[in-house]
This record gives C-alpha cells, structure tokens and sequence, in this order.
C-alpha cells in the first residue's frame, strides 16, 4: 500500500530546528523555530504554570474524559482572556470549544464551517505563517490570498487589504492575526484595523481571528483589542485561541475556538456541530494544559502572577529588540532600525535574501526562517553583538 509514498523533504522551519540541534558550534544562534526564550536560552515552565501543575497532580482524583467540548472552568477563562470582562454579554451567543493547541482550533472552525457552507472562501494575507494554509484548506476552505505586506516600508499595505476585501462576496471568511503578526511582526495600526473592520462589516465578511502571541505584544488586553472591537461590530466570527506561547504549554496542545453567533440558538447548534466534528477527528481534546489554565484563569491570584510572569516575558522580548536595533545601527552608522523596535512580539522578518540567510546559517551558525523570519527571543546577551554585527550589511534599505 504504502509503497507509492516517497520520503517528504522536512518541515521548513521544524527542519531547520533538527539541524540546530545537530550543528557542534559552540556559537550556533537558533532564530528559527517560534517558542519564547530566556535570558539562557531555555523555554523554562512558567512558575505560576509549574505551581498549578503541582496542584492539579496533588488534587487530581480522575483521568476520565473531558466532555467533546473541553473543560467548562478552561472554556469560560478563555472566553474572558480573550473577549475581556465586558463581553460577559456577548458569553450566550458564543460557542466555546476546547481544542488541541491553536492548530486544532484553525482546523476545528475550518471543518465547522464546512459543515455549514462547503466549498466556502477564505481571504488570507501574504506572507502569513506557512501551516495556515495546509490547516485551513486541509479542512475544506478555499483559500485566495492578498498582499498584506510592504518589505520596502516594512509596513502593512492597507489599500491592496482594503481592496481584497471589498470584492469579497458577503459570508466570506477572512483570517486576521490579533497580534504579533507571524512572520512579520507587523501588525495593522489601530487607524489600519477600524477601516479593515468598516469593510468587513459593510461588506458582510465573516472574521477569522488567529491569537497565538496574546501578551507578548503590549499585553493581554491591548493585544485582543482587535478581537473585541469587531465583537461589537460583525453578528458572526471566529476566534482560535492558542495557549502555547503565553502559558508556555506547547506540548500540551492547549487552546481553543471561539465562535460568536447570531443568537443563543445559533451558538448551541454550532456548539453541537464542532462536537461532532471533533468526535470524527479525535473524539476528545487533551485535558492536562487546559486544566492548568483553568487553574490560573479561575484563581484571582494565580491569575495576577500569570500576568505578571507574561509582562516580563514580553518585556524581555522588547528589550531585545531596542538591543539588536542598536546593534545594528551601531554596525551600520547612518541606518534607521528603529523599524525593529516598531514591530510586536517575537519575529521579525529582516528582508535579508535568501544566499545570505544561507550563508549566516553555513558560515556563521545563525539559525533562521528561509525567509529571513527571525525569532528574536533566540537572542541574548552573549550572541546578540555578534548576530547585529554580520546581520547589519545584509539589510536591504538604507
Ligand atoms: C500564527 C500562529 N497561529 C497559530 C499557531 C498554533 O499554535 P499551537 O498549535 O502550537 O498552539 C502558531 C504557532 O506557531 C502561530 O504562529
């Protein structure tokens, strides 16, 4: 049977990933793969997640299976991380659905709606993070893409945007990135978001929101502020929330989909649609992760300690970025990087071509994305002198 299958080169960027480890230089620098670092490097357990972890285990009486649609305590903290206090309004009209990381929650709304309107389009910019596309097309959307990004200005291109979305036919999906935008980290202006929201409320287009990165661009309301804005304005969206990044639980697939309905008869029909989506996928989503957020989401107090563990992650990020662009500007006399400082959460994409990216990596052990994506939380004291000083001459611009 599985003889017609030939080997698949690697993932691009898990690849790239595999061939850091491998690398015996002791000054390899990984800029690849997307997870948050410290100061030595490491991808440590959040504290207040390690302490949580400890009480679920100490108090855990079961391993029988989550209900289809995930833990209620998980489902109702991420409802209010994500929408905020205010929206407890909006709470009936939406569908709430535990799901396996961010992945599982883009594939879960596509598969749902499929469900409702096969065949259906959805408008995605370009470039975005590579595994969008296989996710949602794998689950059924037809995908059209649109230019969203300036490497020139290293700006979003608002006019290209706005004009993909005013052709677009009503119940059109568009996916939007709340924040941190991956691979740019350029995300639109608040200006830049309400006339995006204005087209897609005129035009009937149906919100996809992806939130990966929440606190790790300003902090955990300002970086949903998009989401909640078009709460108020559209009847109908999506939201797939990941719990990856900002509670450090990657291994854990922790996450969720958020869908707002017209009404509370819509949202309970939707509810029992991704259910059955889900059982015909994987039946139930993993517990473990998302029973550490519940414990953080419904504890005031660990709750206050998450935030403020999250705020210090991204204010470590920020302070790496006004470094590097400093680096560079001190290598490069007469450069602007302040570009670098502009930009949200961990990436950046530096426009460096792509011989180059392959000589840092071959000559010079500096790990990035093929496109010059580069996480910035791979930097630290000790390497980032060197990766601003080889870095600065490859810039395009002046
Ligand atoms: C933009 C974006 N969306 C979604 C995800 C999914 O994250 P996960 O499935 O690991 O929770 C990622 C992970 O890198 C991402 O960068």
């Amino acid at each position: 049977m599985f003889a017609t299958l030939e080997q698949l080169p690697p993932d691009p960027i898990l690849g790239l990933g595999a061939a850091f480890r491998e690398d015996p230089s002791p000054d390899k620098v990984d800029l690849s793969v997307g997870v948050y670092k410290d100061r030595a490097g490491n991808t440590p357990v959040m504290t207040v997640v390690k302490e949580a972890e400890q009480a679920l285990i100490a108090s855990q009486a079961t391993k029988v299976y989550l209900p289809a649609a995930g833990s209620p305590g998980f489902r109702e903290g991420i409802f209010k991380l994500v929408m905020g206090e205010q929206a407890a309004g909006l709470r009936l009209r939406t569908a709430v659905l535990q799901a396996a990381g961010g992945c599982g929650a883009l594939r879960l709304g596509a598969e749902l709606v499929q469900r409702a309107q096969p065949g259906a389009t959805l408008l995605l910019g370009d470039p975005t993070w590579p595994n969008h596309g296989p996710l949602l097309s794998g689950g059924g959307l037809q995908l059209l893409r649109h230019p969203y990004y300036d490497p020139a200005t290293r700006s979003v291109v608002l006019q290209p945007v706005l004009d993909a979305l005013s052709v677009a036919s009503p119940g059109t999906l568009v996916l939007l990135q709340a924040s941190c935008h991956n691979p740019t980290g350029v995300d639109p202006t608040r200006e830049q978001w309400e006339q995006i929201l204005a087209v897609i409320t005129a035009r009937r287009l149906v919100p996809f929101f992806d939130i990966a990165y929440q606190g790790l661009g300003d902090d955990p309301d300002t970086d949903a502020w998009p989401i909640r804005e078009a709460a108020r304005q559209v009847p109908e969206m999506l939201v797939a929330v990941s719990s990856s990044k900002n509670f450090g639980l990657y291994r854990e697939r922790t996450g969720a989909l958020l869908v707002l309905a017209e009404d509370r008869d819509r949202a309970s029909a939707i509810e029992s649609h991704a259910n059955k989506a889900a059982r015909a996928m994987y039946s139930m989503p993993p517990a473990h992760g998302a029973l550490i957020v519940e414990r953080i989401l419904t504890d005031p107090q660990r709750e206050t300690a998450w935030r403020s563990e999250l705020a210090s992650m991204c204010a470590h990020i920020r302070g790496l970025r006004s470094k590097l662009a400093e680096g560079i500007m001190a290598a490069r006399p007469g450069y602007d990087a302040s570009w670098i400082t502009r930009q949200r959460g961990m990436f950046s994409l530096l426009g460096i071509a792509r011989d180059d990216v392959n000589t840092l990596r071959e000559q010079h052990h500096i790990y990035m994305g093929y496109d010059s994506r580069a996480n910035l939380a791979g930097l630290n004291e000790d390497n980032l002198p060197r990766v601003a000083g080889l870095v600065a001459p490859l810039l395009p611009g002046n």
